[in-house]
């Protein structure tokens, strides 16, 4: 593996990081009238994203590389940005939701084409993996702001 392509699954690795702990605080945090649906809904994306960590920090062991495992390591290198420990409504927070998830697709995208121009066909079919799982739950969370 390239090194850019192994700095580019980190920095993804590091946004999952990062967006693991921000949907927590967004399943906390939630306000308003659909309160129980978006809580009950963010805590399937947050079990979701721990599997998919797990998976991309795996895929980098597997390929020889190290990824990156602490929170001050992935706070350094996420371009997804921490929220204040406060209460938000819940259009506020699907549509932070929707921007965050669009990122982590649109990230996924690149690394499946720079996987594919290398010939890492492992991580072209995770991340093939993933961009569907992001389309789905884009979907979900364009029409509950509707
Ligand atoms: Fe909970």
């Amino acid at each position: 593996m390239k090194k850019e392509l192994a700095t580019a699954l980190n920095t993804y690795l590091a946004n999952m990081g990062v967006m693991y702990i921000k949907l927590h605080n967004l399943h906390w945090n939630v306000v308003g009238s659909d309160f129980k649906q978006v809580h009950e809904y963010l805590e399937t994306l947050y079990d979701a994203m721990a599997g998919v960590l797990d998976e991309v920090a795996e895929l980098l062991k597997m390929q020889g590389e190290q990824p990156l495992a602490s929170l001050k390591d992935y706070l350094a290198a996420a371009s997804i940005q921490e929220l204040p420990s406060a209460e938000l409504r819940s259009r506020e927070v699907l549509r932070i939701v929707q921007a965050d998830l669009t990122l982590l697709r649109d990230q996924a995208q690149q690394i499946r084409a720079d996987a594919a121009a290398d010939d890492v066909y492992a991580v072209v079919s995770m991340m093939e993996d993933h961009l569907a799982q992001y389309n789905k739950t884009l979907w979900f969370v364009e029409a509950m702001q509707k």
